[in-house]
């Protein structure tokens, strides 16, 4: 495996302090890579030169194993809701832990948090769990299978629905062997699909705000003429609620009063553990009644009582209140960043939606993650922000969290604006 490639060119300065701030994590990373490719099992969790190995996170803090100390604005990429190591959520586990972790029956802890999801999302009535996101679109599409008798799927190019060959042509942008493509946003685009392979398509997978692609939000009537097309077409809509489902209590459906036959879950409903969850109406989920079994589901791990009550805590305690002055935070936040930047002389777009922000360094509106221009400005930022001790998805996505305060977001952004700063010098 290729070790961290740590050349340095003339000016690359945020890259050199960066590689001078993490000696502990360079080796760790070289460790890592010879037995795990890339060092890390996630390409979400990586970047160049080599990303950091944190050793301990509590609140908004994460450390890392050279004693850097960084405020945590990615949230493992949304999951973590109320942040690292939320006493509610670390009770509940701890308690749980020492009552058995899992076993192959029911635990009341599965009810409670299907209770709780089925009593926010109007449009579902049963819930199945899973062990990821992914997952969940797995299941979605078994029982979009099942109920039309085909097998294909059609998502938005840049969409996201998880690490499965389906979904990921997608997101690359490629139609594939079971896929086809809309443009999001373009309801004339998936009409004219189904139109011309209506009769192959199980599902149409939409995210209400397009996450990976970089926090762009789709309008109720969008999402309503692709579900009525859809419908015409004999198919089932899936609503992919795994990234936005922390944007209302009921989901980001609630708040676009919009109802997708099926939704997938995921990220904050398990606390920090490994989730996902499909939900719908009983008569679509009647396939995995026993009593008359047409679809197989099954998982050892599936609704395991540790993830089962640190999702309940987690659901529980977002509370509208507090969904809004994350939203609020996230306005502070992305207000004091375009100023930021419009004092250092630096082109800056930000797509907000509720708690989650997406930077751009371009004057472009909308930035689809595939076609950025703005590629080794983003890179030495993140780099930048690392440096500041602001820790950001290397694409510029941000997440707050429920245990923010609006004395944290001002040190977010003189750190922000420090790492800005030095991007600028860098590339002037
Ligand atoms: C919208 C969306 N759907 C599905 C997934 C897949 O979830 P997981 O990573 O838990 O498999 C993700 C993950 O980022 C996502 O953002």
């Amino acid at each position: 495996m290729k070790q961290a490639d740590t050349k340095v060119e003339k000016g690359d300065d945020s890259l050199q302090q960066y590689i001078s701030k993490t000696p502990a994590s360079q080796e760790a990373f070289k460790r890592a890579a010879r037995v795990v490719p890339g060092g890390n099992s996630r390409q979400a969790g990586y970047w160049a030169p080599y990303p950091l190995t944190i050793k301990n996170a509590s609140g908004a803090w994460v450390t890392d194993t050279d004693g850097n100390r960084y405020i945590d604005l990615l949230n493992n990429y949304t999951a973590l809701v109320h942040g690292h190591a939320y006493a509610p959520i670390t009770d509940a586990v701890a308690k749980q832990i020492g009552n058995g972790t899992c076993w192959a029956a029911i635990n009341e802890a599965q009810t409670d948090l299907a209770e709780q999801l089925t009593n926010r999302v109007s449009s579902i009535e049963q819930v199945r769990f899973t062990n990821s996101g992914t997952e969940a679109g797995i299941l979605a599409l078994i029982i979009a299978r099942e109920t039309t008798g085909r097998q294909k799927i059609l998502m938005a190019r840049g969409g996201y629905h998880g690490s499965l060959l389906e979904f990921e042509s997608g997101f690359f942008g490629k139609p594939g062997p079971m896929t086809y493509l809309g443009e999001y946003g373009d309801s004339d685009s998936f009409r004219h699909q189904l139109k011309q392979h209506g009769d192959e398509i199980a599902a149409v997978f939409l995210e209400p705000v397009m996450g990976a692609s970089g926090i762009i939000a789709a309008s109720p009537e969008f999402l309503n003429e692709v579900k009525q097309a859809t419908h015409e077409a004999g198919a089932l809509f899936v609503l992919d609620e795994v990234l936005t489902f922390r944007l209302a209590e009921g989901g980001r459906q609630q708040t676009l009063g919009f109802d997708p036959d099926l939704t997938t879950f995921g990220k904050l409903i398990g606390g920090g553990f490994p989730v996902g969850a499909v939900g719908a109406s009983r008569e679509l989920m009647r396939i995995f009644d026993p009593a008359d079994l047409k679809a197989f589901h099954t998982g050892t791990f599936n609704a395991n009582p540790v993830t089962m009550v640190a999702g309940s805590a987690s659901v529980r305690e977002l509370t509208a209140e507090r969904i809004e002055i994350m939203e609020r935070q996230a306005g502070q936040l992305k207000n004091g960043l375009i100023d930021i930047a419009r004092e250092t002389g630096l082109a800056l777009t930000i797509n907000h939606v509720g708690s989650l922000l997406n930077l751009f360094f371009t004057d472009k509106q909308g930035g689809i993650h595939h076609d950025r221009d703005d590629l080794d400005i983003i890179r030495r930022f993140h780099l930048a922000c690392l440096n500041e001790g602001l820790f950001i998805a290397p694409r510029g996505l941000m997440a707050l969290s429920t245990v923010f305060d609006d004395a944290l977001i001002e040190q977010c952004l003189e750190k922000a604006k420090k790492a800005m700063q030095q991007t600028a010098r860098e590339i002037a």
